[in-house]
C-alpha cells in the first residue's frame, strides 16, 4: 500500500484553474521531493492534500483511505502533519507553549525525543516565537507538526530563508525523521537539499507534474534542470 496516492487532482482558487491533473505516489518511509519554480502550484497541492483548498476533481488516498473531501481536522487526525510555507509560528507563545497546545494522541514523538531531534529548541523553551531566529522558527514549525505524531509530514519549503548552518541542521533532522520511519513530502526550491534527502523527485510546471525521476537521474539531467528549475 502507498502512504499517499494523488490521482488526477484538479484544484481551483475561485475561477483560477491551478492544479490541472496532478498524480503522485509516496511509498511508506520514503522522502519524495516536489520541485518547481515559483507559482507552479506546489503549495496548492499541499493545501489540497490537507483539505484546506480541496480538490474539485480527482482523488487523494492516505494509507488507502479516501481523504479527498474530508475536513482538514480529520485529515490531520488521520496522521498528516503540515509544516507550512513561511513557518507561521505564534509570536507570543513560547516554544514550550507551542508544543503543549498542539500535543496530541499517542505515538513515538514525546517532548524529549523532539528536543533530541532539535537541540536548539531545548534551550529556547521559554522564548516567545517572535524572538526566535528564522532557523529556530523552522525547527519549531517542524516540532509542532511532530507532536501530533504524523505518519506523513508535508514540509513546504522548509529551507526558505535559512542560513547554511541551519539548512544543515534541518537536513540532519530530516535524515533522523526518515530513519525513524516518517514519510515526508518535501516541497523545495533548493535543488541540492532536495537531491540529498529525497528517494524520488517529482517536478511540477504550470499545475502539472512534468517529470519524475531519482535524485541521481536529475543530477545528471542538465536539460530538465534548466528547463523546469532554472539551474
Ligand atoms: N489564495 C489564492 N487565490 C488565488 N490564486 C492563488 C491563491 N494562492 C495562490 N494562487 C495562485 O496559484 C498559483 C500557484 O500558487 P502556489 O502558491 O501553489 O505556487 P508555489 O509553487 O507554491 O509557489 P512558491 O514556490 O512561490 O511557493 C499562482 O499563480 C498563485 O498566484
Ligand atoms: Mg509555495
Amino acid at each position: 500500500m502507498t502512504m499517499l496516492t494523488i490521482d488526477d487532482v484538479h484544484t481551483y482558487y475561485g475561477d483560477s484553474y491551478i492544479l490541472q491533473g496532478v498524480s503522485l505516489e509516496l511509498k511508506p518511509g520514503t522522502v519524495v521531493a516536489l520541485l518547481g519554480r515559483n507559482g507552479v502550484g506546489k503549495t496548492t497541492l499541499v493545501r489540497s492534500i490537507m483539505g484546506l483548498t480541496p480538490a474539485a476533481r480527482g482523488r487523494i488516498l492516505f494509507k488507502g483511505a479516501d481523504i479527498t473531501r474530508m475536513p482538514t481536522w480529520r485529515i490531520a487526525r488521520a496522521g498528516i502533519g503540515l509544516v507550512p510555507q513561511g513557518r507561521r509560528v505564534f509570536r507570543s507563545l513560547t516554544v514550550g507553549e507551542h508544543l503543549q497546545v498542539t500535543a496530541r494522541g499517542t505515538g513515538g514523538w514525546t517532548l524529549d525525543r523532539i528536543v533530541n531531534l532539535f537541540p536548539n529548541l531545548g534551550s529556547r523553551m521559554r522564548s516567545p516565537g517572535g524572538k526566535l531566529s528564522g532557523g529556530e522558527q523552522q525547527m519549531l514549525a517542524a516540532a509542532r507538526a511532530l507532536v501530533g505524531n504524523p505518519d506523513l509530514l508535508l514540509m513546504d519549503e522548509p529551507t526558505e530563508g535559512l542560513a547554511p548552518l541551519m539548512v544543515r541542521d534541518l537536513g540532519q533532522a530530516i535524515a533522523s525523521l526518515k530513519a525513524a520511519g516518517t514519510s515526508i513530502l518535501l516541497v523545495e526550491q533548493q535543488l541540492a537539499f532536495a537531491l540529498r534527502h529525497a528517494d524520488l523527485v517529482y517536478i511540477m510546471s504550470k499545475g502539472r507534474i512534468v517529470h519524475r525521476c531519482t535524485p541521481a537521474e536529475l543530477s545528471a539531467d542538465t536539460e530538465t534542470k534548466s528547463r523546469y528549475l532554472g539551474v
